[in-house]
């Protein structure tokens, strides 16, 4: 399969990509007038066509620095250098624009979406299937995105609530006495647990061997998204032809699911995303097929496990760092029910250590930015490391504030950990019940002990950010909790 689907070139002037380092702009803000120019539609004389100035390095050092350590801080040396609308180059996937201005941001993420894709190009499409709603794009995106949207309203996720404590409070319990701990492969076992049984409705034989084949599928999967080259299937021993076997033996479980879904007398009763879309079907009246609810319950599993599992692992990271912060969700969660404070700590955290590297949109019809006529094939990031950072949006954008959530909120546009537009994720409200439920869970059930360690690093992921040294925890059992 192939990762980077090829968007045919209307225009040959647009398809000639300039390379970063050979623009004629000043290193320096924008010193040209906002245009205001219809996305889409170009004025010629009044645009300047390529892609604006960036770092000035070869694409394959770009590229390892990009994917290594150094992300963040390479990122904001180059918003430094050449204000907030930069270029980096790729090898294999070519210049990605950096967009950190607000006005920007709304811009693009209403951007007429017959002009900026989201799945065309996106390195998911090759680990998640071509219906996967992160892969789909214009009339097909937006109708699976109509499907998939009603199981996450209010009242069903309230339902999910009692089943995810009682996941979260089994691990927890397992946890080692006043001993550091990668807190990670706890959270990864939480979050899936969850999802197989609020989404998919597992139980029995296939939850228990879904939650050994999905790890180590994912695993895999999230090492080699971006490395395009590797993804041959050299045999059961290469690391592809590793991935492609595991995938098949999910496929056969998830296939088990749902023909029993399928037979289940009791559907209507049932509460999970599975049951509401076997029973769903297209505007045109007709039936889902199961692979397409094979390609949306895999894209919901991946999208939704290891993101709001890292998220979880950079609560306990940030948490253990900010005694202060620590002691007063502490007292929250005991006191009771109330949880504006873990909503607060929820966003400063997505804002200090936002999960998700960047959302990203791929130009396929000539598209002005800035002033700018991006060209075919351009991808445009929306960055939240970068904006999130911005002082002028968040004073001390280092400290790690919660506090700053209570009471105000953020700009619009400057706190963008979930996306935005018609692409904005879907499971935003189910993370943040999780996360506010696995929070308190743990808190009630375990003293959480502050360090003086270092920061962990930011370690990149294939797609997200994770703490570099899994997140480590160290934590006392309460007695009788
Ligand atoms: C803290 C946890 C999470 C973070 C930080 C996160 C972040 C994101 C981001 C940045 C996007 C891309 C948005 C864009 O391009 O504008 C996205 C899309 C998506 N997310 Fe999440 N996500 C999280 C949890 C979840 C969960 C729990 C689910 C489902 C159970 C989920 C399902 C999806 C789906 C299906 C999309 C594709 C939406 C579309 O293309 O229309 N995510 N997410």
């Amino acid at each position: 399969m192939q990762l980077y689907q090829r968007v045919s070139c209307e225009n040959s002037l647009y398809c000639a990509m300039r390379p970063a380092s050979t623009s004629t702009r000043p290193a320096a803000e924008s010193t040209v007038p906002e245009i205001t120019a219809e996305p889409g539609v170009l004025r010629p004389g009044a645009l300047r066509p390529g892609v604006p100035p960036g770092p000035r390095a070869p694409s394959l050092y770009q590229s390892l620095t990009f994917m290594s350590r150094r992300h963040q801080s390479w990122m904001r040396s180059s918003r430094a250098r050449y204000g907030s609308l930069f270029t980096v180059r790729m090898i294999g996937i070519g210049d990605i624009v950096m967009c950190t201005r607000p006005e920007l941001i709304k811009q693009v993420f209403s951007a007429d979406p017959k002009v900026l894709h989201a799945g065309t190009g996106s390195p998911l499409a090759a680990v998640l299937g071509r219906h996967s709603l992160l892969s789909i794009d214009e009339e097909a995106h937006l109708a699976q995105r109509r499907l998939l949207l009603p199981p996450f309203h209010g009242e069903r996720m309230r339902a999910w609530e009692e089943t995810i404590e009682n996941i979260a409070a089994e691990v927890v319990e397992s946890w080692p006495e006043d001993r550091e701990f990668a807190v990670v492969p706890s959270m990864q076992l939480i979050t899936l647990r969850a999802i197989l049984r609020t989404i998919f409705g597992a139980t029995g034989p296939e939850l228990a061997r879904l939650e050994d084949l999905i790890p180590r599928a994912v695993n895999l999967g999230a090492a080699m998204v971006q490395l395009r080259f590797a993804q041959r299937d050299w045999g059961p021993y290469s690391p592809w032809g590793r991935f492609l076997r595991l995938r098949h033996q999910a496929r056969l479980q998830l296939d088990n699911l749902i023909a029993a879904a399928r037979r289940d007398p009791a559907l209507s009763e049932r509460t999970d995303v599975l049951a509401a879309l076997v029973q769903a079907t297209h505007e045109d009246g007709s039936a889902i097929s199961d692979e397409e609810i094979y390609d949306q319950l895999n894209t919901l599993m991946i999208a939704g496990h290891e993101t709001t599992a890292t998220t979880l692992a950079w609560c306990v990271e940030r948490l253990r760092r900010n005694p202060a912060a620590l002691a007063k969700l502490t007292q929250e969660a005991l006191d009771g029910d109330e949880n504006s404070y873990r909503e607060a700590v929820f966003r400063e955290v997505l804002r200090a250590r936002p999960t998700v590297t960047m959302s990203v949109r791929y130009v396929v019809k000539p598209y002005v930015l800035d002033g700018w006529e991006l060209p075919v094939g351009t991808r445009i990031a929306l960055h939240p490391g970068l904006v999130q950072y911005e002082p002028s949006h968040f004073s001390e954008p280092e400290r790690f504030l919660p506090g700053r959530f209570l009471d105000a909120k953020p700009e619009p546009f400057t706190w963008i950990p979930f996306g935005g537009g018609i692409r904005r994720c879907i499971g935003a409200s189910f993370a943040q019940m999780e996360v506010d439920v696995v929070l308190r869970t743990m808190l009630r059930k375990v003293e959480l002990l502050p360090t003086t360690d270092r920061p962990e690093g930011w370690r990149f992921r294939g797609v997200t950010f994770v703490p570099s040294r899994g997140g480590r925890a160290r934590v006392r059992h309460r007695i009788n909790p």
